[in-house]
């Protein structure tokens, strides 16, 4: 079973969970109840064929739920026992959450999951190129989702629910693609993704993820960048914002004059720096990076800060600052990304699939930029 959202986290949780037959879902309901309450509520599901097998899915969101609250669940009354909480309907306590992408199913994957699971985070956003399956192997996208399902839990056993954006590896073709080329991540996360390929994700008053499709279904310039305006306008005032992208507009391995990271410079990066963005997350080069804050191209105080590129479980060499000016740091280093809000503090650690610190930075949100 797999924990995401499609709406508020703070009140909602959707759960979605994979069978051999119809009847499966049919005669076993979704079950839940809130911790030490003893009465169970019975919710109702969806249940489709998942791409490409014989297998069924099937799909429930719990709403109305309270916020910050443990929830007990089980399929059918017989099953085992699972749980998953809500997240704070405030931001008083400080709120952990990771970052990463670029996994795959392989040991170094393994570990990352390990060392995440151990900081107990609220959630987990993958970021693209999730189980490297391509579009077309319904084995290894299912292999991906048992790892996470068994691994990423938090130290009394819930599950850490999984926010995911889509990158290159989820489509048949890797870009310019349509959604019937990834199938299989849009039967796991089309609830949040009903009709694109990107989405917001709003956490009460306290936090919005902005999540974009890097050309992999969706152009990057015309409706999307269009979205992105209205969508980063409306949460000018929201006190942590981070955008999400697969393909890194400032990369660390790739060339950055390539096409695409050139257009999501041109047309996003602006968008980013106008709306007051605290940070991109960054993915799809497979290295750890973390940029100086830019504006306009070049390095300002007053500009946005990124943070990749995606090495969950995949690995390259990256060009360091002496080439690219652009960086502050970076190291051929598997990791992930721990977020921690604290009021008006954020702090973002880079951890190895070792768990040992990579990088620190700490982060405030900016004095608004005057318009003129
Ligand atoms: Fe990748
Ligand atoms: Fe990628």
């Amino acid at each position: 079973m797999i924990a995401t959202w499609q709406q508020d986290p703070t009140t909602t949780i959707t759960l979605q969970w994979i069978g051999e037959k119809e009847q499966d879902g049919l005669s076993r309901n979704l079950w839940y109840r809130k911790s030490r309450t003893k009465t169970w509520h019975e919710v109702a599901h969806t249940a489709r064929r998942f791409p490409h097998t014989d297998l069924w899915q099937f799909r429930a969101e719990l709403t109305g739920l309270d916020p910050d609250s443990l929830y007990r669940i089980r399929v059918g009354l017989d099953s085992p026992q699972e749980s998953v909480r809500t997240m704070p309907a405030k931001a008083t306590n400080e709120i952990t959450f990771i970052s990463g992408g670029d996994s795959g199913t392989g040991s170094a994957a393994r570990r990352t999951n390990e060392v995440a699971a151990n900081q107990s985070p609220r959630f987990v956003i993958l970021g693209g190129d999730l189980a490297y399956e391509n579009g077309s192997s319904a084995k290894t996208f299912l292999k991906f989702i048992d790892q996470y399902s068994a691994d990423l839990r938090d130290e009394r056993g819930h599950l850490i629910p999984l926010v995911a954006c889509i990158g290159n590896h989820e489509t048949v073709g890797f870009y310019d693609k349509t959604r019937q080329d990834a199938p299989f991540f849009y039967a796991m996360f089309d609830g949040l993704y009903p009709d694109t390929g990107y989405a917001t994700l709003d956490f009460g008053d306290y936090l919005s993820l902005v999540l974009t499709d890097s050309g992999h279904t969706s152009p990057i310039d015309g409706d999307q960048t269009e979205w992105l305006e209205k969508v980063l306008k409306e949460r000018e005032e929201m006190p942590n914002v981070f955008v999400v992208n697969h393909v890194p507009m400032y990369p660390c391995v790739r060339n950055a004059d390539d096409r695409l990271h050139a257009a999501m410079r041109k047309h996003w990066s602006p968008l980013l720096e106008r709306y007051n963005v605290d940070a991109a997350l960054e993915h799809h080069d497979h290295a750890f990076k973390r940029t100086h804050r830019m504006k306009d191209g070049l390095i300002n105080d007053r500009g946005v800060l990124y943070l990749g590129d995606g090495s969950w479980g995949k690995i390259r060499s990256p060009e360091g600052p002496d080439k690219r000016p652009f960086l502050a740091k970076s190291t051929e280093s598997y990791h992930l990304s721990l977020h921690r809000l604290e009021g008006k503090d954020r702090f973002h650690l880079a951890l190895s699939d070792h768990g040992k610190v990579v990088d620190a930075v700490h982060t405030q949100k900016m004095a608004r930029p005057r318009r003129s």
